[in-house]
């Protein structure tokens, strides 16, 4: 078809294409088998169009829509989900297709990953995260107990559908979050990406930026399905930056921080000086935080918290040079001192 970027996953016979295209969900009957029963699950925060529009592609649709926000990546939620699929008589033909951000592809994902024992899943992004990063890669999953996907699977979709036009409703901030995830790969991975960044506008050619990433996080998935080591690459920014969405996430706070936001601020203690200055002067054009609320003693507890988990040491990804990469294995106490020294 025209106009359709195609990327595939290779992962043998758990292998996925992932289309990327400006109008792509009118096609959507045509590149997802659904003819059977499908659950659409969306969350309230979605324009409810989209899932109108799948809807509409379904020999027969359940459509499920939960309350936007993390609250939904719950077990009472999934297990309401389930209730309904079993009571409309779903089977292990039939399937599930997200529309919308993070947590509705994380639920739904959870959800196709254990309806009896995994039936198929799709899933279409709509937010940029979510079209970057979490779409592709097969991390499924719920919270519990205030611990962020603590119940969940590798279990890869059997196709993504990224159309860009979804994300012209999305809130400004919302894109910004997005992006930094997508800076992120670019740090580490992607220096001709990174330029995009520090001398172009992403923002007026997401469809670019999504397909560098998905090019980028299928060849670090295919090497490391299970991040078992490459993969954690993906987890620059995130070690400090869960220490900040612990104590100042939107969940937590009227006026948290997304998590993309977080992962922004992550990034810094992280980096070279040179990188660091780089990176400040891109958050500042996108309106990305440069300075974080949480103090670095704050920070350091809900990290030392973590590492009950984990064990003794904190596996960390720094950077010295774009589009390189370090893994050490360090002490929460030295990242405190980093963090101490860039935040304060
Ligand atoms: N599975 C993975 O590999 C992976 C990777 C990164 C993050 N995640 C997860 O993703 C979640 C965060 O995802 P997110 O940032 O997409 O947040 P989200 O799913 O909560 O979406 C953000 C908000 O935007 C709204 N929204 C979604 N699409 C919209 C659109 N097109 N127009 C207007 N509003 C829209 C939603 O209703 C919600 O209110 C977290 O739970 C995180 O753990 C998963």
């Amino acid at each position: 078809m025209k106009n359709i970027k195609e990327v595939k996953v290779s992962l043998g016979e758990r292998s996925y294409p992932v289309y990327i295209g400006k109008g792509l969900l009118s096609r959507v009957g045509k590149l997802f088998n659904l003819s059977r029963r499908v659950l659409v699950l969306t969350d309230r925060g979605v324009p409810k169009e989209y899932a109108e529009a799948v809807a509409d592609a379904c020999r027969e649709p359940l459509t499920v829509t939960v309350k936007d926000g993390e609250g939904s990546k719950s077990l009472a939620t999934y297990e309401e989900i389930l209730t309904k699929m079993l009571r409309a008589g779903f089977t292990r033909g039939d399937c599930v297709v997200a529309v919308g951000g993070g947590v509705v592809g994380d639920l739904a994902g959870f959800v196709a990953s254990s309806y009896m024992r995994g039936i198929d899943f799709y899933n279409i992004p709509t937010t940029l995260l979510s079209a970057v990063d979490a779409s592709v890669g097969g991390k499924v999953a719920v919270n519990l107990s205030g611990i962020k996907n603590a119940v969940g699977a590798f279990y890869q979709p059997r196709g993504v559908l990224c159309d860009p036009s979804l994300l012209s409703t999305l809130p400004a901030r919302q894109v910004s979050a997005g992006l930094a995830e997508a800076l992120k790969m670019a740090v580490t991975l992607d220096a001709s990406l990174f330029s995009l960044f520090e001398n172009g506008d992403p923002i007026e050619d997401l469809e670019q930026v999504i397909a560098a990433c998905v090019k980028i996080k299928a060849s670090v998935v295919e090497k490391d399905e299970r991040e078992g080591g490459l993969r954690r690459v993906l987890n620059f920014g995130h070690t400090i930056g869960h220490g900040i969405e612990s104590r100042a996430g939107i969940e937590e706070r009227e006026n948290g921080l997304y998590h993309g936001e977080c992962v922004a601020l992550g990034m810094l203690p992280m980096s070279s000086s040179d990188v660091r200055a780089r990176l400040l002067k891109i958050f500042n054009k996108f309106s990305l935080p440069t300075v974080s609320p949480v103090a670095p003693d704050s920070i350091f507890e809900a990290l030392s918290h973590d590492k009950k988990a984990e064990g003794k040491f904190i596996n960390a990804i720094f950077v010295n040079e774009i589009g390189t990469y370090e893994e050490k294995k360090i002490m929460p106490e030295e990242l405190l001192t980093l963090a101490r020294e860039v935040y304060l």
